[in-house]
């Protein structure tokens, strides 16, 4: 037996730490000994079940996992290999990494790359992945540190203050929009170059705006979004990648027929091998570690259904690690 938070519809909601067996498991050719998750946004939204995130019951949560391979009938790996898992599904419509244990299918597996522990890989998760897709996406479109300005949005959170760190690294000025004042000198500490109050992104604005970015990283949609959009300077990039102000893109087409802007979807669950292989390579050479301490708070399994309540108030910054052993 092990313990695992499993999500059930009996058929009213509840989220719990419970001991299962390896028969609860789902299909797959790999069971991996799990050792730290996270909690994502997603996740928060699983185990508050504030969204249809879950759509097969019962469930155990948990989009990220990095641990061991127990037990492989797979060539690709082999028992005492370290790997990462982001997505596929996985706490979705297959059981996923918030448990000891996890059966999972070969295919969906990244190797941890030797610069990382477990713990620091999942301080990165799905959150901090995401964040270096779009900054490989600002690379593929041509944006380069001495273009000018780039924006970050949701700047305290997972895939904000992974991307704050990463761009500050990688030599751009970065502006970090929050609407966490009192976090400023944290977001100062990973690199922010200034400070925007993320109200002055959040209401309806004009199509097209006073032209300051060189690049966006969004991960805050809606009117944030579209304004950032009108105010994205001529032939620039904004990335869009999450939904945190609202699904919705309340825009016009003026920003991208008048000033060339392109609009870049970010989608890390069914992102291919080669561009998660590329993610975690560059993830261990651009990402300093000591940013990942600066953003990460661990806390045990049985805190995460308290927790996740907590990051979907939006009152959180930064990472949240689940140490599972
Ligand atoms: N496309 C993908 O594959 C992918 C992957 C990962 C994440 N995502 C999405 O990206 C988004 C961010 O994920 P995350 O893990 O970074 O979440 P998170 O840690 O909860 O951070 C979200 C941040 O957004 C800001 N925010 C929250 N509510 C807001 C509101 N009403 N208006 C404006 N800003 C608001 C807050 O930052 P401040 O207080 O600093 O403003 C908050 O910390 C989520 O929607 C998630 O689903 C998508």
């Amino acid at each position: 037996m092990f313990p695992a938070l499993v999500l059930e519809k009996t058929p009213d909601f509840t989220a719990r730490v419970r001991d299962v067996d390896d028969a609860f498991l789902p299909e797959g050719d790999v069971v991996v000994d799990v050792e730290y998750s996270t909690l994502n946004y997603k996740d928060g939204l699983a185990i508050t079940n504030k969204s249809p995130v879950v759509r097969s019951w019962p469930m155990v949560a948990g989009i990220d996992g990095a641990g061991v391979v127990a037990s492989s009938s797979s060539p690709r790996w082999k028992a005492g290999d370290r790997v990462v898992l982001n997505g596929f599904g996985v706490g979705e419509t297959h059981k996923g990494c918030l448990a000891a244990r996890a059966r999972l299918r070969s295919e969906w597996l990244v190797p941890l790359p030797s610069e990382f522990s477990t713990k620091q890989a999942m301080a990165i998760g799905t959150a901090g992945y995401t964040a270096m897709l779009s900054v490989l996406a600002l690379e593929r479109h041509g944006i380069r540190p001495d273009q000018g300005e780039v924006l970050v949005t949701g700047a305290t959170g997972g895939v904000g203050s992974v991307a704050v760190a990463l761009l500050s690294r990688l030599g751009y000025r970065v502006v970090a929009s929050t609407g966490k004042a009192k976090d400023a000198g944290w977001l100062q500490e990973l690199g922010a170059a200034d400070l925007l109050d993320r109200q002055e992104l959040s209401v309806p604005g004009k199509p097209l705006q006073k032209e300051r970015w060189a690049a966006v990283i969004d991960a805050v949609g809606s009117h944030t979004l579209a304004n950032a959009c009108a105010q994205t300077r001529y032939g620039g990039v904004v990335t869009a990648c999450g939904l945190a102000q609202g699904m919705d893109f309340p825009s016009s087409v003026a920003p991208f027929i008048l000033r060339g802007v392109t609009l870049a979807g970010i989608d890390s669950v069914m992102a291919p091998m080669h561009l998660r292989e590329e993610a975690w390579a560059r993830l261990a050479t651009d990402l300093d570690p000591r940013s990942l301490d600066v953003i990460t708070t661990e806390i045990p399994l049985t805190q995460a259904v308290a927790t996740a309540q907590e990051l979907m108030s939006g009152q959180l910054r930064g990472r949240i690690v689940v140490k599972i052993h």
